[in-house]
């Protein structure tokens, strides 16, 4: 409160004031000093206390008058009527800004004393006015003063056309007022700065991110007027590269010192990453600056002294080009190009017999892209030659490359069989070539699947010189690789291989007492002409197959003495393991024909049957049915014991005079005639009286009557 006097009586007499003001508290506490309204009006009215009637006397009443920021008041007296005075010295409205008093009025209307306003309107300097009026008790005769009435409103401030501030001018180049307030704003060319009031040369600077544009200096092709400070950035997507053309105009103050031009005080900058900054300056122009990145930073300075004309220059973009990918062996890259840039594809295909290959792994397709960074995604993959796989084997038989090697693609295979034990069947020359869809294809139109069959009846050593079992000689190795040593039921027995698991014998062999001998009993050893070594590997039965004609009860009927026996293992045949041939069609029992027939059965020694341990075979001939059937007969009458009869699915061989023949033993053997060098079954030793007897023969099975059954047998198990 005493601060408040204190400002008050500032512009009262001091004096005075105080006596008056400490009177008036003590009067009219409550009326006193009220508060500015909270809310700024843009306009209102101000009437002296009750208006139009008399003022009240001993009066000091305060109005602080406001209006929005930015505007200024202005005051307009609609009437005063205050006692008037020299100087106002009773009776008074002051009207003050701040402290600073604007006016103090009293009287009336053209009165001769005190000072009116007239309807002159008062300004105030901002948003704020203050209104006393302060009146006295010194009024003898009842004034008839009605004191004032006025209105007032904001008006806009038009900063613009104020004086000066002390530091400089209120805005640089250009001010715009506005209600309540002003802008500053600058000349083309010039942008404002931080402060809101004063203009820079525009640098027209900031970021680039269009893929072409056109950057200058300020105030290019001129010097800018004082020192400028402007970064450019240029900045565009990965994946594409920024060249600045700099246009011929170019002049950047420089300073010639004894190491050269030197951009001393000017200079513009180019900052390219992961390199280091370079300064341009001088007259000429730099032209194409080719960064190779998608980002590039100018900074252009001058500084006061000196004068630079500037620079100017286009900016262009180009996708990161990728490396060439290549030529592929064997492949194709497409599309061919000449360059290859950032979003360019590629993709590779192999040539036919080649596939793709990716880390040692085969995939279907490839595709790379040129990635942002100038590097292709993928690295090529590798075109490697197909192959096809090994060959499907060929039992008995192999293959060799005609061409190529390691069943790669075009190689072609040739099968053969394992010459001379097996050829192959329909002896066609197969070869095979892997074709690109990884398959062997056959040179054949239609698809054989070679097959090996063995060679029949072709010894790799023949007999030069023909002996006898009874009365014959031992088996040199290998010459009649068919004959096989049957143990069966611990008796020894013929037989001969005619396939690769069938050995084919005598049907008494395998019937003892009428029954078919159990087939553990059965042992099959081949390989060999020593008993001793043959029977080192014996071959186990798979099952019997007896004639179901043969009907010998009491050995008195070897009809159809023809049994089969099946291998439990294939054989494979070489020179001491080979099939005697089946009969041919229509082969015949020419009457004096030779026939080979061996075995391991009794043989002769100085008068004295023994088993031989060796292969033994005689060379006899067919003998006629007829000289056969006779020779039978005879002795049916001379011995009177019963004899066997002889069909016609029986032949004979021997010699009238005795001395060669087969025996005990060989039964089941083989009796194999050569035809063109190739010897097939012709008879199985079947049955004969005594052993070598002059006028008597040895009996064989007619293998030729049995070839349908053989067959049929063979196919069947
Ligand atoms: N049945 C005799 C055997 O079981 C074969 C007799 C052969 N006799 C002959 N004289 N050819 O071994």
């Amino acid at each position: 409160m005493a601060d408040g006097l204190t400002n008050i009586c500032t512009w009262w007499q001091e004096s005075q004031c105080k006596v008056r003001i400490l009177r008036f508290l003590y009067v009219s506490v409550c009326e006193c000093w009220p508060l500015p309204d909270s809310e700024p009006v843009m306009y209102g009215e101000v009437q002296s206390p009750q208006y139009p009637h008399p003022y009240p006397s001993n009066l000091l009443k305060q109005w602080d008058l406001s209006v929005p920021e930015g505007y200024q008041i202005r005051l307009t007296f609609t009437h005063l009527d205050i006692e008037a005075s020299a100087g106002c010295y009773y009776d008074a409205l002051t009207v003050l800004y701040d402290e600073k008093v604007l006016g103090k009025f009293c009287g009336q209307e053209n009165s001769a004393d005190g000072r009116h306003p007239g309807n002159q309107p008062i300004f105030s300097l901002s948003n704020r006015l203050t209104l006393i009026l302060q009146t006295d008790d010194n009024n003898p005769e009842r004034h008839q003063n009605v004191g004032f009435s006025a209105h007032y409103q904001a008006k806009d401030i038009d900063e613009c056309s104020r004086p000066e501030p002390g530091d400089g001018p209120l805005c640089s180049q250009i001010c715009l007022n506005t209600l309540g307030s002003y802008l500053c704003s600058c000349h083309h060319g010039y942008e404002l700065r931080s402060d809101q009031r004063t203009c820079v040369l525009s640098c027209h600077g900031g970021i680039f991110d269009e893929p072409e544009g056109h950057l200058s200096s300020p105030g290019y092709p001129h010097a800018p007027p004082h020192a400028v400070s402007c970064q450019y950035i240029i900045s565009v997507e990965p994946g594409f590269t920024v060249s600045l053309n700099f246009s011929d105009k170019f002049q950047i103050e420089s300073v010639d010192t004894h190491q050269g031009q030197t951009c001393l005080h000017h200079w513009l900058e180019v900052t390219i990453p992961e390199n280091e900054p370079v300064k341009l300056c001088g007259g000429q122009s730099p032209g194409l600056i080719t960064t190779n990145s998608n980002t590039v930073r100018l900074e252009y300075h001058t500084d006061d002294d000196g004068q630079s004309n500037g620079w100017s220059l286009d900016y262009s973009t180009h996708r990161v080009k990728c490396p060439f990918p290549g030529n592929l062996p064997k492949g194709r890259v497409t599309p061919v190009l000449t360059e290859y840039f950032y979003r360019d594809y590629i993709y590779v295909r192999c040539d036919q017999g080649y596939k793709l290959m990716m880390d040692d792994q085969e995939i279907d397709s490839f595709s790379a892209m040129c990635q942002n960074n100038g590097q292709w995604h993928l690295p090529l993959p590798e075109c490697r030659i197909i192959d096809c796989g090994e060959p499907e084997a060929l039992l008995n038989g192999g293959l060799t490359f005609l061409s190529g090697f390691q069943n790669q693609y075009r190689s072609v295979v040739q099968y053969h069989c394992n010459e001379p034990f097996y050829s192959l069947l329909g002896d066609v020359n197969v070869s095979f070539t892997c074709e690109a869809d990884r398959r062997w294809r056959s040179n054949h139109d239609v698809i054989v699947t070679p097959t090996c069959i063995p060679v029949c009846g072709k010894p790799t050593t023949l007999i030069s010189a023909y002996q006898r079992i009874i009365g014959g000689k031992e088996a040199p190795d290998n010459t009649i690789p068919w004959q096989v040593l049957l143990n069966i039921d611990g008796g020894r027995g013929g037989g001969m291989i005619i396939a690769d698991r069938w050995v084919m014998t005598a049907a008494h062999n395998l019937i003892h007492n009428g029954q078919k001998v159990p087939i553990q009993t059965v042992r099959i050893f081949m390989g060999s002409t020593d008993v001793k070594y043959i029977m080192n590997s014996p071959v186990n039965a798979d099952s019997i197959h007896v004639h179901p004609g043969y009907n010998n009860p009491n050995d008195l009927d070897f009809n159809n003495d023809v049994a089969l026996i099946k291998m439990e293992q294939q054989i494979t045949f070489n020179s001491s393991v080979m099939p005697v041939c089946l009969p041919a069609e229509g082969a015949t029992y020419v009457t004096g024909l030779m026939g080979l027939v061996s075995g391991f059965g009794v043989t002769d020694r100085n008068g004295t049957r023994i088993l031989t341990n060796k292969l033994k075979y005689v060379q006899i001939p067919v003998v006629s049915q007829e000289t056969c059937r006779d020779s039978i007969n005879l002795l049916k009458r001379t011995k009177k014991t019963p004899l066997p009869t002889l069909s016609d699915n029986m032949f004979c061989a021997g010699v009238p005079e005795g001395g060669k023949d087969s025996c005990q033993g060989d039964s089941g053997g083989p009796y194999a005639l050569d035809e063109n060098g190739r010897f097939w079954a012709a008879g199985i030793v079947s049955w004969g009286v005594d052993c070598g007897k002059p006028g008597k023969y040895g009996v064989y099975t007619r293998v030729m009557n049995y070839v349908d059954w053989i067959k049929k047998t063979m196919e069947e198990n």
